[in-house]
């Protein structure tokens, strides 16, 4: 599908300055281009705050009389999450519409289900393939992927850090990582020195794949030999948004060092009791100091794309999003959006509310350390993280090099990055390159945001339930 939308250069200027800084690190080869299409979502921050009904100023939750909340759970809802699984009491007719949604998934897409989208979340992403790094190298994104993979090294490598500074040397180092799909993150875990890790998700055949993953990485003869040991790894199959998963640990009583949540965070705000469980499941292992990181789309940025261009289809010829919602009353919790990233997401997707996030999080004792925007983030760490950059071949080289292919076929996709050379590489080398992304990926990279939280230690009240200082 094509561009829908054409986005602002608002923030043109920042990224020439961005631009110049890059310049200005000598032995990064290629300086990250970023300009054009930040989505410039913060003029609109207010203005949306302002139309959500802002329920979690209040201890207990309760509907407001400006606002009916359409999906269940709003009101009485409960903060256990359900340890039976979602569909055990279908009946035959609902169990065969079950089926019917798995079968069709643009179908189910405009289906609401009484169970919610989970399956069709799980069904989705079971049937992504596994792709090999020769076809992963030609798609579209691939420098889009490999810039999401480097801001989720660096922020996995920036708390496992945290945590180790805090630690014993050789002190045993957990890690949860929850909605973790084929296991994307495996090698990251073993380069971080972790010793554990319980990787959970709904979709069961990821999981096996993952597990294959991991298999092949510990056989590897030789390449990772010099990461030392290969941490322990057990497999959780089940809805994180509404079974507990502290039970279905091989010790319940574990206490972790981090939760890492990636991509994924989002499916969570569906209802509040997904988003509860959601968090109560990051929150219950992690010990005091203990950090829960991840990515999600941001919310405000999804919207402000919307109301800028006044419509609920937007996108460009690598990510489209459609928005189910009124966007003039964007809900608290099932704000639903078809979310298209070119052959690896096309599923329903949740708008997370920051400021809600952040409430609930403190009930599980999560306390907010950091939210940025990727484009932030890049700014803070691109230093530290430019030989990275490198090796994760996170950048596209423009002009290309002789024989190779831009991803991008349209040449204003690379315009920025025309104009960055012609005017702020000062120096006389012949054919200068520099790295950047397209603007189309960057466009689609900048929806998200990193987020972290500490668990904070608890004192008790009288009736036994914990009180945190946040
Ligand atoms: C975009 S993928 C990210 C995978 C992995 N975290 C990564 O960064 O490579 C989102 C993952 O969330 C999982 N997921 C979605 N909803 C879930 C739920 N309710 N419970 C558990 N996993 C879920 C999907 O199956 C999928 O593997």
């Amino acid at each position: 599908m094509q561009s829908a939308v054409r986005f602002s250069i608002r923030n043109l200027k920042t990224n020439r300055n961005t631009l110049k800084k890059m310049s200005e690190i000598a032995e990064l080869e290629q300086a990250l281009v970023l300009a054009a299409a930040d989505a410039d979502s913060r003029q609109y921050s207010e203005q949306i705050i302002e139309g959500i009904p802002n329920y979690l100023e209040t201890e207990t939750i309760e509907s407001s009389p400006d606002y009916k909340p359409e999906n269940e759970g709003i009101n009485g809802f409960s903060s256990e999450c359900s340890s039976s699984t979602v569909y055990s009491s279908l009946d035959s007719n609902r169990r065969g519409r079950k089926r019917k949604l798995e079968e069709d998934e643009h179908e189910t897409q405009s289906v609401e289900s009484e169970d919610g989208y989970a399956k069709v979340v799980a069904s989705h992403y079971n049937r992504l393939e596994e792709k090999g790094l020769d076809e992963r190298s030609k798609s579209r994104i691939v420098y889009l992927r490999n810039f999401h993979n480097w801001i989720k090294s660096m922020l996995i490598n920036e708390y496992l850090t945290k945590i180790k500074e805090g630690k014993k040397h050789n002190a045993p180092i957990r890690v949860h990582d929850m909605c973790g799909g084929k296991g994307g993150d495996l090698l990251k875990w073993r380069k971080g020195g972790i010793t554990h890790l319980i990787i959970s998700d709904i979709a069961s055949k990821s999981l096996e794949q993952c597990q294959t993953r991991y298999t092949d990485m510990k056989n590897r003869p030789y390449r990772d030999r010099r990461l030392g040991n290969i941490y322990t790894i057990e497999y959780i199959s089940a809805d994180c948004t509404r079974q507990r998963l502290r039970e279905k640990y091989s010790d319940p009583s574990m206490k972790l060092d981090l939760v890492s949540c990636q991509f994924a965070f989002h499916y969570s705000f569906e209802s509040l009791p997904q988003a509860e469980c959601m968090l109560r499941n990051a929150s219950e292992c992690l010990q005091a100091g203990g950090y829960f990181i991840g990515t999600i789309p941001d919310a405000y940025d999804l919207i402000a794309r919307a109301r800028r261009n006044n419509t609920n289809t937007y996108g460009n010829d690598v990510y489209q999003v459609v928005i189910d919602f009124d966007l003039n009353k964007p809900p608290l919790f099932g704000g639903k959006y078809n979310f298209h990233l070119d052959g690896v997401v096309d599923c329903p997707e949740f708008l997370v509310h920051f400021p809600t996030f952040v409430k609930l999080a403190k009930k599980y004792g999560l306390k907010l350390v950091r939210n940025e925007k990727f484009f932030d983030y890049f700014e803070r760490m691109k230093i530290e993280g430019r030989s990275l950059l490198g090796n994760m071949k996170s950048l596209e080289v423009y002009p290309s090099a002789p024989g190779a292919t831009l991803v991008g076929q349209d040449p204003e996709d690379y315009l920025h990055a025309k104009d960055f050379i012609k005017t702020e590489i000062k120096d006389n080398r012949d054919n200068p390159r520099v790295g950047t992304l397209s603007k189309s990926e960057w466009e689609a990279s900048s929806i998200y945001t990193t987020f972290v939280f500490e668990k904070v230690r608890s004192t008790w009240n009288t009736d036994g339930t914990p009180i945190y200082d946040i």
